[in-house]
């Protein structure tokens, strides 16, 4: 493919090179893909969020400075790296300037960033329709779609709702043009009365007022403005990197589990986390991906509601939570914690096409005699080993476990294989062997320096 006048000329799939990598998470998400991405984008020209919004939050800790990135790639903490907010992803515009503002303040330069025109926006009255969503699930009485999903409450949902609905829905580059915004911020409100004015009963005049048109229309208009250097068709920018030999590194928000089509439905969030997402999220084929790396921790975590069939409620769980500190990025909720589940990695290695694993947050395990391991799941008299991509399927799910031995030393400065006890080492082949995927690297902290790399 070659660039004629900024236009790509000729195209010929079979011909290019498969030299772009994924991070995935291979879990219900937190599993340490910001450090992962981090770690690999020095190989790549540009890192690229595909999905979901600011409901993630990928912590990198470098030189001991911690950075969370919600809408941002992790890739920008390279100076001058070229950091690309796909289409795929939905884009809260005010966010989005809090986070530069803050990376600003901490001197990273962030002029790499690129979003895509046609990223849907998260308005604020999606953030609205999230809450009242799960406010009126959580009030019960809706049978087995009753309780609510733990939402971030960030608009998520609602905003990938309306770009399908299309009529209403407001993509980066209307912000840019006010004419359009005036018509699409109307509409949207029009459809949405019933909802807000339920929510606006009882509300102070300055709460009501956050969803008047022009109130909105002037804010989004406003936003637009500060971002529009950084809107372009990022489409036609990715292909043009790759077309000059670029590598593109995709980085992937909440976990294969969380997946809106194969995750534990509808404890799910909106977006296509796994792997294929790269293609609709971003416009790249997924054949140019040579790598996949699936990022999972050495146990279970999940934020919010749903199943969790290793879940520990006790002070085994109360100790991994506060070792791993276990709390959310984004929301700060205390994550709920368990065992390893396997079954539930191997599905996501096989949906995903994992060609390799990160394991992270090993350390966290030290200290115990023994660990479990979930191998398989017993359902009523029958055991199975496959996983369940169904929330009300999988809540009737017992773990059957795999007792192994546990390591007691710390092994926050390991450096290589060897360093690690003959146990830790264990642990690895046998996550290796179960999911049937090598294990490619090893976190033995939050830090860039706590890592063993295996293989390259
Ligand atoms: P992400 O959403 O997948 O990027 O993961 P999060 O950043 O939300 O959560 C992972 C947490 O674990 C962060 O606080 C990381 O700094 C931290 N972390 C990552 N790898 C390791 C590790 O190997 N050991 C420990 N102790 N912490 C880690
Ligand atoms: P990262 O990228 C963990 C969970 C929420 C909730 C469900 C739906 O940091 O791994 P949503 O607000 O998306 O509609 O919520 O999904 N969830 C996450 N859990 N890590 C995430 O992102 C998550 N993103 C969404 O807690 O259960
Ligand atoms: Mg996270």
């Amino acid at each position: 493919m070659t660039e004629v006048g900024g236009r790509v000329s000729r195209i010929d799939g079979a011909k290019q090179p498969a030299n772009c990598s994924a991070v995935v998470g291979l879990q219900w998400g937190d599993e340490g893909k910001g450090k992962a991405v981090d770690l690999l984008a020095p190989r790549h020209d540009a890192v690229v969020r595909y999905n979901g919004g600011a409901n993630a939050g990928h912590s990198v800790v470098v030189a001991g400075q911690r950075f969370s990135l919600h809408l941002i790639p992790s890739g920008i903490l390279y100076p001058g790296k070229r950091a690309v907010i796909g289409n795929g992803v939905v884009v809260d515009p005010w966010k989005l300037v809090e986070e530069l503002d803050g990376l600003a303040a901490k001197g990273v330069d962030t002029s790499g960033l690129e979003v895509s025109s046609r990223a849907h926006v998260v308005m604020p009255y999606h953030k609205i329709e999230d809450s009242v969503r799960e406010d009126l699930l959580a009030a019960g009485a809706y049978g087995d779609n009753g309780g609510a999903i733990g939402t971030t409450r960030r608009g998520i949902g609602p905003a990938y709702a309306e770009k399908v609905q299309r009529a209403g829905a407001i993509r980066m580059k209307d912000l840019l043009d006010r004419r359009m915004l005036e018509q699409r911020v109307h509409l949207a409100l029009e459809l949405k009365a019933g909802m807000l004015t339920a929510w606006g009963r009882g509300k102070s005049d300055d709460e009501r007022s956050t969803i008047e048109a022009k109130v909105i229309i002037d804010r989004a208009y406003e936003v637009g403005r500060r971002l529009a250097p950084m809107i372009r068709d990022t489409t036609l920018s990715l292909h043009g990197l790759l077309g000059g030999g670029g590598s593109i590194l995709f980085e992937s928000a909440n976990g294969t589990l969380l997946d809106v089509d194969h995750g534990t439905f509808p404890f799910v969030t909106g977006s296509s986390c796994v792997v294929a997402g790269v293609g609709t999220g971003a416009g790249v084929p997924p054949m140019r991906l040579g790598r996949v790396l699936g990022i999972m921790k050495a146990y279970s975590t999940r934020v919010g509601a749903g199943p969790l069939p290793t879940e520990l409620s006790d002070t085994t769980g109360h100790r991994i939570r506060e070792r791993g500190r276990e709390y959310g990025t984004t929301t700060g909720r205390p994550r709920r914690v368990g065992w390893l589940d396997l079954v539930a990695v191997k599905y996501s290695a096989m949906i995903n096409g994992a060609t390799g694993i990160c394991l992270t947050l090993l350390d966290v395990l030290a200290g115990f005699d023994q660990l479990q391991i979930a191998t398989a799941y017993r359902v009523g008299d029958d055991q199975i080993s496959d996983f369940i991509p169904d929330a009300a399927e999988l809540s009737r799910a017992v773990p059957v476990y795999t007792t192994v031995a546990g390591f007691s030393s710390e092994i926050t400065s390991a450096k290589k294989l060897e360093d690690l006890p003959s146990a830790a080492r264990a642990y690895i082949t046998f996550v290796e062997d179960f999911v049937g995927v090598p294990v490619d690297i090893v976190s033995v902290g939050p830090g860039r320096e706590q890592t063993i790399f295996c293989r390259d």
